[in-house]
């Protein structure tokens, strides 16, 4: 896609979508493979349920229902879209997914690329397509955020199964020249903690012909330090909010919306409770879907776009964060 340059000086929020699996794990279920139980998993998390991908729910596929049905909401001719990006950790194929849902959209004039960052992955690729937009070489961009990691959970890990479920969220965004609804951002990520959630290779020696050795691919499944991580977050979120709305010379009382990733209604109520935002301006859907990786953000945003919750000019400060450790915010204003 080549550069076009109209002098754009901001991103407007056109469409949101989102898309989840039919198949629902709920906690008395899971507490039938693991030794745990609804009540320990409500009171811990607030999750009740949580989402599976089954035969036909790959990446690819939510990706691509998540980010049509915000193209439908933007009314977008499908071939204007120059840019998409899919944020995701697990993708169907590991050359990247995004070419495919481009296909499948028949989005023919878009580039279409993958961005990893774990669960801060949606609010990465959407601060990285805004810049496009913003820098005037783009107008009209998808950005997905979609993951699959019940297929790298350890089923047998009550520490961690539980929290994780499957989903997708998209958004559509547009450059403009008049406004900017993209009010600002941050990004941050520290290598030094990553061990404290990962999803390493699993790589087995194997021989390709006599002296010459190869390591065969694969991953293991997830390993968290549940209690660090969720130091890191309670600590690290309301840091990097409360400097951007400083920077950006917002009060929190200013902020219609907290839309944070949804790991853990605790970790949720502990964050506002730092910013003083109230609970009932929080978002919340983890109950439902439990942690969805890059996919949270843009599924909650979709739901409450859809019920008008969220309605237009509403002030929406957002904040990622996960294995890396990576960590992010924004503060947006929807429309
Ligand atoms: N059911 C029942 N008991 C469980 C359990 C489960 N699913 N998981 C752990 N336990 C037990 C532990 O074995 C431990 O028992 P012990 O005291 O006998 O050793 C006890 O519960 C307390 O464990 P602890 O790890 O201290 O629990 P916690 O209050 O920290 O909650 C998490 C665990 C995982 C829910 C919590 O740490 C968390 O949410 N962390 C953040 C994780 C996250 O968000 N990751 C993704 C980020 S993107």
């Amino acid at each position: 896609m080549e550069g076009i340059n109209f002098n754009q000086i901001g991103v407007s929020f056109k469409g949101s979508g989102s898309y989840v699996p039919d198949q629902i794990l709920t906690n008395p279920k899971i507490s039938q493979k693991v030794d745990t139980s609804n009540e320990w998993i409500k009171s811990r998390t607030g999750i009740s349920e949580r989402r599976i991908s089954s035969i036909g729910d790959n990446v690819t596929e939510m990706g691509y229902a998540a980010a049509l049905s915000a193209i439908e909401m933007a009314h977008w001719d499908i071939k204007t879209i120059d840019l998409i990006i899919l944020a995701t950790s697990t993708p169907n194929d590991l050359f990247g997914s995004a070419p495919s849902v481009q296909a499948k959209l028949g989005a023919f004039n878009a580039v279409a690329f993958d961005l990893t960052a774990a669960c801060s992955g949606f609010l990465f690729a959407l601060i990285t397509a805004s810049q496009f937009l913003k820098g005037g070489s783009f107008k009209r961009a998808i950005v997905i955020g979609a993951d699959q990691l019940s297929s790298f959970v350890d089923w047998n890990d009550r520490r961690s199964c539980i929290l994780f479920g499957d989903g997708a969220g998209a958004l559509a965004i547009e450059a403009t020249n008049e406004f900017d609804n993209f009010i600002g951002f941050d990004m941050r990520t520290d290598g030094g903690r990553g061990s404290f959630l990962n999803l390493p290779s699993k790589n087995n020696k194997d021989s390709i012909i006599d002296d010459i050795d190869f390591l065969s691919g694969g991953f293991s499944s997830i390993q968290m330090n549940g209690q660090e991580v969720y130091k890191f977050a309670v600590k690290e979120v309301p840091i990097i909010l409360e400097k951007l709305l400083k920077k950006m010379k917002y009060n929190s009382d200013q902020v219609d919306w907290l839309l944070l990733h949804q790991a853990n209604q605790r970790i949720l109520d502990s964050v506002g409770e730092r910013l003083k935002i109230p609970r009932e301006k929080i978002l919340s859907n983890l109950e439902k879907y439990g942690n969805t990786s890059a996919a949270t953000i843009p599924l909650m945003m979709d739901e409450a776009v859809r019920d008008y919750r969220i309605k237009q000019n509403d002030i929406i400060a957002t904040s990622g964060f996960g294995a890396g450790l990576s960590w992010g915010a924004a503060l947006i204003k929807w429309g």
